[in-house]
């Protein structure tokens, strides 16, 4: 009988010995820091991002290489590489949904011309620092379930069968990169895996530039005495809390998969998905699903600090994602699923345990 592997249980291959993490200064990538550091004391750890990336408490330069750096701009990419010796990747840095609609050269230059530029600084890397023989990097880029459009909150996304035609800026950007991850995989110069990463809940810090910031907005902000804005409905009793079907993650199990993305063995995942791309698997929730465990967990006074107001942008951009996607693959290699009935439920607390220390704002 095959055995659920716990959260912990994922060993890197021996020859990696450092991890690149870009994007280390956001959500997602300070988590991915925080479990890279956390389970292998030997790692070392190379954090860069266009912003300072967090410490995380740790002084010993060796251990975790912090840089600053534009990876649009060649010399500060190439700074990255020098002297290195770098077996995983972790292509994390980039413009969200919204931002990329709103600023349609910045999300060009950083989600399409940035990640080719780290792609191909990668294999300059692989060729300059490995023998023929030894294996090549691994390379696990986070792309988006936005690359499906031709959807609404109703449909149900099997990846086998439904054609991938972005409607989105953001989306077209994730796919044009998937695309070339995949070429550099067949081509052998890199070991790449592209997962399309579910809307990772509850983000913490401040509100993304994400068309889904909402979602993690309405139980963050009111968590915390503050308001927050629900841009998909004008009121409590809108249907549209219950239209807009959303396809989700918990933080912690979405973080795990995309570190179990580079450890899962390459010919099983090619045997299942011939193009590496994994969209990863998640959870249907309802925005009146998380305004009900908003009161459960923060009471029901906390209703009142969500302002409802519809905006057409954000509702433009919700309308071509699908509330629903087929798992199949993703758990057949492995991935982590969280669970149906009380999964949400748990990603409400971690965040209120890990992020508030445990403690809800009172009325
Ligand atoms: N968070 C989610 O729900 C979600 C869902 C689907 C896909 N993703 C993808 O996962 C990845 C991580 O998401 P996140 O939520 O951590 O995003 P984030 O916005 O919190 O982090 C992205 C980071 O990229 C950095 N960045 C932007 N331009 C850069 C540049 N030119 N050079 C270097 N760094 C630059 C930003 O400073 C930021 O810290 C992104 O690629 C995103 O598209 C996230």
């Amino acid at each position: 009988m095959s055995s659920i592997p716990t959260y912990d249980s994922l060993e890197l291959p021996s020859f990696v010995e450092t991890a690149l993490v870009t994007g280390a200064g956001g959500f997602v990538g300070q988590k991915l820091v925080l479990l890279l550091l956390k389970l292998y004391p030997n790692l070392r750890i190379i954090a860069t991002d266009i912003i300072e990336p967090p410490s995380h408490n740790v002084n010993d330069n060796k251990r975790l290489r912090n840089v600053k750096a534009d990876l649009n701009k060649p010399e500060q990419l190439k700074d990255l590489f020098e002297s290195e010796k770098i077996g995983v990747v972790f292509a994390l840095h980039g413009i969200m949904s919204g931002g990329s609609e709103q600023n349609f050269d910045l999300g060009y230059s950083v989600n399409l011309d940035s990640h080719r530029s780290l792609l191909k600084a990668t294999h300059q890397h692989a060729e300059l620092t490995l023998k023929p023989e030894q294996p090549r990097p691994i390379y696990v880029f986070a792309s988006s379930l936005a690359v499906y459009g031709q959807v609404t909150p109703k449909s149900i996304v099997n990846p086998k069968t439904k054609p991938v035609i972005p409607e989105s800026s953001y989306g077209v950007q994730k796919h044009a990169i998937e695309m070339i991850v995949y070429d550099y995989g067949r081509k052998g110069y890199l070991d790449t895996r592209t997962v399309r990463l579910v809307t990772v809940t509850v983000r913490p810090g401040e509100p993304s530039s994400a068309a889904s910031s909402y979602i993690s907005g309405m139980i963050r902000e009111p968590l915390q005495g503050k308001e927050s804005l629900c841009p998909i409905a004008n009121s409590l009793e809108d249907k549209e809390l219950d239209y807009y079907l959303t396809w989700v993650g918990k933080t912690k199990t979405v973080i795990r998969n995309i570190l179990f993305a580079a450890i899962l063995d390459g010919k099983k995942l090619v045997e299942i998905v011939p193009e590496r791309i994994v969209n990863l698997p998640g959870i249907q929730i309802t925005p009146r699903q998380i305004i009900e465990t908003l009161i459960k967990y923060g009471g029901k006074d906390k209703l009142k600090l969500i302002k409802f107001e519809k905006d057409p942008k954000v509702i433009a951009i919700c309308d071509t994602w699908a509330g629903e996607f087929d798992n199949t693959d993703a758990v057949n290699l492995g991935f982590q699923v969280d669970d149906s009935k009380d999964g949400y439920d748990q990603a409400v607390k971690d965040f209120i345990d890990e992020e508030l220390g445990g403690k809800v704002a009172q009325a």
